[in-house]
């Protein structure tokens, strides 16, 4: 496994791959690699030749008082954890050379950025979509892998790869959960044991709400009532949004009448969990 630092010599290697006909893979990530990204890189190896995984906490998907001086980082770690799944080569750019003085060209998807995560974090998405638009031009991937569990930034990435014709393959990964279903996240690492618990509230949510579906209870508000009365129960977790949405357009949905978006987005403490599930009315029992 090779680490490059250089964004020269990763579009080299990516050009001299390219002209030898190999397909590459993509992962991107922000590092502090846990078993959801490892799952991410198989299921990006068995889609291409190469793999190629990049370690970059992008600072303009920041906000001003986010955790981005205190994001979670163990680059050597990191490199241990990419070698098992054999990563063929690990980017870890630098600051400075992926935002040189002068820097003033981004990426905004318009609408899709606006609900949601885009709401509460303004400037978030353009900051992904900028930072991904970068890293595809320097890892030159023929396929790029993103995780559901980021659901509205993979709807963001999927639109600005169809607009400006990226000549690439995206593909969504399954969220992974702990066994005792905590979405995988490397922010998890700044929860409590207590806080850990607490979180646990937002996949508990998510089974209240298909559970009601199974029971053909498909009224947007009285799912989301369920909701955030088990989510809101006392004022350990300050809710920042559930809501229902259309998948591909993320539109707001007042009743279950096709495969509809469920996301949701909390504080526990200080941290801030995202999680998401697809309610599908086909799901109900038939009497
Ligand atoms: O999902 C993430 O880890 C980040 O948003 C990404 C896609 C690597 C861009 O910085």
């Amino acid at each position: 496994m090779k680490l490059i630092k250089s964004i020269e010599e990763m579009q080299k290697l990516a050009d001299l791959w390219r002209r030898d006909g190999k397909e590459i893979a993509f992962v991107p990530t922000m590092g502090y690699l846990h078993e959801g990204h490892l799952a991410l890189m198989r299921t990006a190896k068995s889609e291409g030749d190469v793999l190629v995984v990049s370690i970059f906490v992008n600072p303009i998907q920041f906000g001003p008082k986010e955790d981005y001086a205190r994001y979670p980082r163990d680059l050597e770690r990191d490199l241990r954890l990419a070698e098992s799944v054999e990563v063929d080569v690990v980017f870890v750019p630098e600051v400075k050379d992926m935002y040189p003085e002068g820097f003033q060209t981004t990426v905004d998807v318009a609408e899709l950025s606006k609900p949601l995560c885009g709401k509460s974090r303004p400037g978030h998405f353009r900051g992904v979509a900028t930072v991904v638009t970068k890293l595809f031009n320097i890892v030159k991937p023929h396929v790029a892998v993103f995780g559901e569990k980021d659901f509205q930034q993979l709807a963001v990435i999927k639109r600005m790869v169809k607009d400006l014709n990226m000549d690439l393959r995206i593909i969504g990964h399954p969220i992974v959960r702990e066994p005792d279903g905590l979405a995988m996240s490397s922010r998890n690492v700044y929860l409590s044991k207590e806080e850990r618990y607490v979180a646990l509230r937002l996949s508990q949510s998510l089974a209240i709400a298909k559970n009601l579906v199974k029971q053909s209870i498909l009224d947007g508000a009285e799912i989301l009532k369920a909701v955030t009365s088990h989510l809101c129960q006392d004022n350990a977790l300050r809710l920042d949004y559930a809501e229902l949405r259309d998948p591909d357009t993320l539109d707001e949905v007042s009743v279950i009448s096709k495969p509809t978006l469920l996301a949701i987005a909390a504080f526990v403490g200080n941290t801030r969990l995202i999680d998401n599930c697809i309610l599908n009315p086909a799901e109900a029992y038939t009497a």
